[in-house]
């Protein structure tokens, strides 16, 4: 797993907490400029800021946890310039900026083809490598609440620098620590079944099945610190990438100006919890199938993985190669212990994934209808959690990872079956 940048403890988030400052004073111009990115942003100077920037190399980054902050660093300073250089991106008079200077473009492509991902803010820098605790490391308490208090952690890097912010960050965080075991688990299991061990793939899907059912616990949090519309019309502006945003102004999408005086446009998707790589390991070695869009030929899951850090993009291949646990357990029907722990860790994965329905229709669905209807006084709450109905409009809803929201989520959900039993 380390070779994969993999944790046995803590999955995808690794061994290693993220930094909250580089090492070397070389790179204090950006330390500086991140520090107070929030309020550069409310007084609309930023751009004096950007353009003060020295032309840093990002050659002197020495290890991948220098190479991560510098991902996540430049990444929120990329998207802050896009989205708020003329101040708050929920602003009225608020227009983005495609062009993005050599001293952000240089050292950020150069840290993105080093870590092996698209040029773009995605799930790894807002969610995986953006908490720091006061200790630096993972807070691990026990107090009534479970583990993993959420209050305990902090954004590295902000455009807001709100408590809503920083949950809808670290909501995530929280999911991908208490799942992190779930890979070393899983693995194991898989090499048993492969030398037909049955009671020890059970017992790896019983406990698997009870970690989701923790996880899926911490999605709630999200509602008692993140208000609805702060999200959709304060903090969802800056997590747009460059595609599918013409009609905003971006018609060759984020354009990185070189040194060399060239320039290349890019359109990459925006942040989407579908590039989480522990959601693409728990349906690859369950064996659970998701279908293309019609007339694409790869699942979204699968195109999520270009924008996922290369390591983690290899080891997931890797598991795509090994057979299956539903494959073990079709093959060995009649056992029912084995059946019902395989149906009980798909159910909690569908759980989850219901669960999740109701957080986008709370935080996107609605809100967008709302805004829709261009209703500022509507500011109905419906009950947390309540059953999603689905109105006119919402099927057109795009992600801001591109898909089709409510229909892909559905889809993923629907997708999460359990074995069937003669
Ligand atoms: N994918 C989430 C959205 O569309 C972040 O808002």
């Amino acid at each position: 797993l380390a070779s994969f940048g993999i944790s046995a403890q803590w999955g995808f988030l690794s061994d290693e907490a993220p930094l909250r400052s580089f090492p070397s004073s070389f790179y204090a111009p950006w330390d500086d400029l991140i520090r107070d990115l929030p309020s550069l942003i409310t007084s609309r100077s930023l751009t004096t800021r950007v353009n003060a920037l020295p032309q840093l190399t990002a050659s002197r980054l020495s290890s991948d946890v220098e190479l991560r902050r510098a991902y996540v660093v430049l990444g929120f300073i990329i998207h802050a310039h896009v989205w708020g250089s003329s101040g708050p991106a929920s602003a009225p008079a608020s227009t983005p900026v495609a062009q993005i200077p050599p001293q952000l473009s240089e050292p950020f492509l150069e840290v993105c083809d080093k870590l092996g991902m698209e040029p773009v803010l995605s799930y790894a820098g807002l969610c995986l490598w953006n908490w720091s605790s006061d200790d630096g490391t993972f807070p691990i308490t026990d107090g009534d609440d479970g583990f993993f208090p959420l209050e305990q952690l902090r954004s590295v890097a902000s455009f807001m620098r709100t408590r809503g912010e920083d949950a809808f960050y670290h909501v995530p965080v929280l999911v991908e620590a208490e799942g992190g075991p779930l890979v070393k688990i899983l693995l194991d299991a898989v090499g048993e079944a492969r030398i037909s061990n049955s009671a020890p793939v059970q017992a790896a899907l019983s406990a698997s099945a009870a970690i989701i059912a923790k996880m899926v616990k911490h999605l709630p949090k999200l509602y008692s610190t993140l208000d609805a519309g702060e999200f959709f019309h304060e903090l969802r502006p800056y997590l747009a990438g460059g595609r599918g945003m013409e009609a905003k102004g971006l018609s060759d999408g984020f354009v990185f100006q070189r040194g060399d005086g060239s320039q290349f446009a890019s359109k990459h998707i925006g942040g989407s919890a579908a590039q989480s790589s522990l959601f693409q390991f728990l349906d690859l070695v369950l064996g659970v199938e998701h279908e293309a869009p019609e007339k694409a030929s790869e699942t979204v899951f699968q195109e999520m993985r270009a924008y996922m850090p290369r390591k983690h993009r290899e080891f997931l291949e890797a598991v795509s190669q090994l057979p299956t646990l539903r494959s073990f357990v079709e093959a060995r029907l009649s056992d029912t212990g084995l059946c019902e722990a395989f149906d009980e860790c798909t159910k909690q994965l569908r759980l989850w994934r219901s669960t999740h329905i109701a957080i986008v229709s709370k935080y996107v669905v609605r809100p967008a209808r709302e805004a829709a209807r261009g209703s500022e006084n509507s500011t109905a709450q419906r009950t947390e959690g309540a059953d999603f109905e689905a109105a006119e409009g919402d099927e057109q809803l795009k992600g801001t990872g591109g898909s089709a929201l409510i229909p892909f989520l559905k889809q993923s959900r629907d997708e999460t079956t359990g074995v069937t039993r003669p």
